[in-house]
């Protein structure tokens, strides 16, 4: 989704801007601008394409201005080109606006302001906005915060907005309603960015802005915070954990293989302090206060969108076996336009990496609204989702940068588990043998993990046979049903090859019609409940000359005889069976993606956090 990055200081802004759009490049975007503010002089660049096409555009040309905006875009009003790019200007020309979100009520406002003589040069709804503050403020002789307050009350919809005046340059206005905006507060300077990754290397206190809340930054009186009723507020200054390092590529030549590879870590981190073999417990310090409502949910409803989903899916089968609490699994943006049955006694968990994700949070309001205790599952910390939720559990697997959801997933399902063995163990419906076998088992995935990984030359092979595929067929039963699904995610979103999810069975009811010699299918056929079952269904696909890639468990030596390939990943319980085999679905759709020339940390059209629903 659309970046926006700001700055007001001693500092020449261009360099600061150019080098926090690259840090928001994962979001996904398709056009870039800055708008520069020297004295009363405002410079605005903008062009379609990347941020180096916007270096390009700018070469040569004067970049001088100690304020500035600049913004990534990710077109919903009008297509991706130079004209509809942000920054915006207003008919006055005194302004420059960038902004993240959706304005639905900017038709009306539109033919208002064109009925008093203002001129639209784009077709995005975000001009609508500038053109509204810019008529304001002149209308009603207001300054530029006043004019920005006065114009959002005005507005139906998601906003996080930066405007500055070249009739005031020492001034920098920012507001937000559920899209996320992020202020940095240094030594005489400060950032406004979607997220904290490009203010994290400038500095570590950040203000996190409230939905309604409308920002002034002020050169010399400093931060300002009032409401969009006009009421002031007390920023709230916090300290990020977040590491420079963590934001890097470190050696690899993509975020996502080096998220891939950092799942033996990042697992382990979603543990830690909260696994206790010593003591035979779990303890998750974010839900305590709630876990006798937790116990005693007659109901759990899980609520998340793309890999959160599925990684929500395997969450059902583990509160299902080892809590014996009934289950439900939505995609968020279904249920929030339902009318979805929400009792006070059933437990919302909301899954989400980015934790801004507008379909997953207009979900949690709406079971929230009907009396539900949310419990978050975020990786973001401080995030929206994170904040809105009555209690949660981070994942703690760092900044996830890949637009395709790796680490987050594994890290998701970790405290999925972590949180289905803690309530089964406190409800008695888990066995005490069982409980410490299956804490036992959890506490060695992450050297499992690593052994896995070891597999990527062989992994590489195969992807190097199936790389020119149209279609892929992905099966798994039970537990791995959730990872066939999360497989066909990966491929079809990274490589652009059109790929599908089933469960192993359900084959016969009408895939099975798809296969010949040009499919490959990745069945994922480890020892455990259903090993039989997939075993035939495997060679219902070699009967129809389908090729076969398999994970199997270590040893294995019946679907070795059948599949084309094997690829082995060490032996463990059946419900954590999906940390393990995910992996090597990760890394086949990475290597397929690269050898196929794709994008793999900005696929076309995808964005990493969608805040707009
Ligand atoms: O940030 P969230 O977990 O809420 O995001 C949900 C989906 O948008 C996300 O998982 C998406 O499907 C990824 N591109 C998958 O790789």
């Amino acid at each position: 989704m659309c970046g926006i990055v700001a700055y007001l200081g001693e500092k020449q802004a261009y360099p600061i801007l150019i080098n926090g759009l690259r840090r928001l490049e994962y979001r996904g975007y398709d056009s870039a601008g800055v708008a520069l503010l020297e004295g009363d002089a405002l410079t605005i660049y903008k062009c379609q394409g990347k941020v180096s096409d916007l270096e390009s555009h700018i070469n040569g040309r004067s970049t001088v201005g100690t304020v500035g905006i600049g913004h990534t875009r990710w077109a919903t009003h009008g297509p991706p080109n130079d004209v509809n790019a942000h920054p915006h200007q207003g008919t006055s020309g005194d302004l420059a606006l960038i902004h993240n979100g959706i304005i639905e009520n900017y038709a009306p406002i539109k033919e208002e302001l064109v009925h008093r003589g203002h001129v639209f040069r784009s077709d995005t709804d975000t001009e609508v906005l500038v053109h509204l503050i810019d008529d304001i403020q002149r209308s009603e002789n207001v300054d530029l915060a006043e004019a920005v307050r006065l114009a959002l009350s005005n507005v139906v919809g998601a906003y996080a907005i930066v405007v500055i005046d070249r009739k005031d340059p020492e001034v920098m206005v920012a507001a937000r309603k559920s899209s996320p905006l992020v202020i940095g507060i240094g030594e005489g300077e400060f950032f406004c960015a979607s997220d904290a990754t490009p203010i994290v290397e400038h500095t570590k206190n950040v203000v996190y802005l409230e939905d309604g809340e409308i920002a002034v930054i002020d050169r010399t009186k400093g931060l300002k915070i009032r409401n969009i009723k006009n009421q002031v507020k007390t920023p709230f200054i916090q300290e990020l954990e977040m590491q420079l390092e963590a934001l890097e590529k470190g050696g690899y030549d993509h975020f996502m293989l080096k998220e891939i590879h950092e799942q033996s870590r990042s697992i382990r981190d979603s543990m830690r302090g909260r696994l206790n073999l010593g003591k035979g417990e779990v303890v998750l310090g974010g839900i305590k206060d709630y876990e006798q409502k937790f116990v005693n949910a007659k109901r759990i409803l899980i609520l998340g969108c793309g890999t959160s989903w599925h990684a929500g899916m395997v969450g059902e089968y583990l509160f299902e076996e080892f809590a014996r609490i009934p289950v439900e699994v939505e995609y968020a943006s279904e249920f929030r336009y339902r009318n979805p049955i929400v009792n006070e006694d059933d437990i919302v968990i909301a899954i989400s990496q980015s934790g801004e994700t507008a379909d997953t949070l207009a979900a949690i309001e709406l079971a929230k609204g009907r009396g539900a205790m949310i419990i978050g599952i975020c990786n973001v910390v401080g995030s929206s989702i994170a904040r809105v939720t009555h209690a949660g559990s981070y994942t703690h697997a760092g900044p996830e940068i890949g637009v395709a959801s790796t680490k987050a997933f594994t890290a998701q399902v970790t405290v999925l588990t972590l949180m289905a063995l803690m309530i089964g163990q406190k409800r008695g419906t888990l066995s005490g043998g069982n409980f410490y076998r299956l804490l036992n088992e959890l506490d060695a995935i992450p050297d499992k993990v690593q052994k896995v990984l070891q597999k990527e030359a062989q992994i590489k092979y195969i992807a190097d046979i199936y790389k020119d595929a149209s279609n892929a067929l992905y099966l798994g039963r039970g537990y791995t049903f959730p990872v066939a699904l999360e497989g066909a995610l990966k491929l079809k979103e990274i490589s652009y090859i059109h790929a599908e999810g089933y469960p192993a069975a359900e084959m016969k009811h009408g895939p099975i019609a798809l296969i010949d010699e040009a499919m490959p299918v990745f069945v994922i056929a480890t020892k455990g409940a259903s090993y039989e079952k997939v075993v035939s269904n495997i060679q219902e696909v070699k009967a129809r000359k389908g090729k076969i890639i398999a994970i199997v468990t270590e040893g294995d030596t019946m679907v070795k005889d059948l599949a084309d390939h094997v690829i082995e990943i060490p032996e463990t319980a059946d419900p954590l069976v999906p940390l393990l085999s995910v992996v090597p679905l990760q890394l086949i759709s990475y290597h397929i993606a690269v050898m196929r020339g794709c994008n793999v940390d900005q696929p076309r059209n995808l964005a990493k956090s969608v805040t707009v629903e």
